[in-house]
């Protein structure tokens, strides 16, 4: 199990409020985010559509955090290149959004970004078994990609097995979940072996005073 040193929180701004993103970004990061997680959404690849390139780089002066940009497009290479100008520094895709997944990684590490590759509940780890030494994370999806505020599903084994390939990894690997992260899932999220974790609802629910709070309380703080 990681220490609570080691974990990074990635609130989603899925959750907050779209007329006022910049300002959200501005405040997660002084609440102690570690990643700001961007889910952009196609209406094709998944049945929601969230945001663009142009908002991503309209977004990059509000905070000097990572952008963990969480790609649910298809087509998906055509955008890579606009997301890593718009100031992303990790770039996510879901293997099922395109033909060629280990060229979609290859052309993102070429853009000198880091690359992560999202497995939906369906998919199985041994996807991962050709593309390791591409990537610097993976996303374990505790729900179907589409929409913040579902319900989470219970995947810890296939959190551990995850781990386990990653013990076994030359390089680092990022392990993180994304989908019904709140105070009690995230125990046993941190205990299966993730070491960050996305939450949306969780971190924005009360507002902006709850933000700090909710952000220690995933970490495992006491509060
Ligand atoms: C779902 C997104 C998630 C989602 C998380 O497709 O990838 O990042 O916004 O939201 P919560 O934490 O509310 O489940
Ligand atoms: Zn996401």
């Amino acid at each position: 199990m990681s220490s609570v040193s080691d974990i990074l929180i990635a609130p989603s701004i899925l959750s907050a409020d779209f007329a006022a993103l910049g300002e959200a970004v501005s405040a997660i990061d002084r609440a102690g985010a570690d990643y700001i997680h961007i889910d952009v959404m196609d209406g094709h690849y998944v049945p929601n559509i969230t945001i663009g390139s142009s908002v991503v780089k309209a977004l990059r002066p509000h905070s000097k955090k990572p952008f963990d940009v969480h790609l649910m497009i298809s087509p998906v290479d055509l955008f890579l290149e606009d997301f890593a100008a718009a100031g992303a520094d990790i770039i996510t895709i879901h293997p099922e959004a395109g033909a060629h997944f280990h060229r979609t990684l290859q052309t993102i590490k070429a853009l000198g970004k880091k690359a992560g590759i999202a497995l939906n509940p369906g998919t199985p780890v041994s996807i991962l078994e050709n593309v390791m030494d591409l990537v610097d994370l993976v996303l374990v999806m505790t729900v179907n990609p589409g929409f913040g505020g579902q319900s989470f599903i219970p995947l810890f084994g296939k959190i551990k097995a995850v781990r386990d390939l990653i013990a076994v990894t030359d390089h680092p690997v990022d392990l993180e979940v994304d989908g019904g992260v709140n105070i009690e899932t995230a125990k046993l999220v941190r205990a299966a072996g993730a070491n960050v974790l996305v939450a949306g609802t969780a971190v924005f629910k009360e507002g902006a005073s709850g933000y700090e709070k909710n952000i220690r309380a995933l970490r495992g703080h006491p509060v």
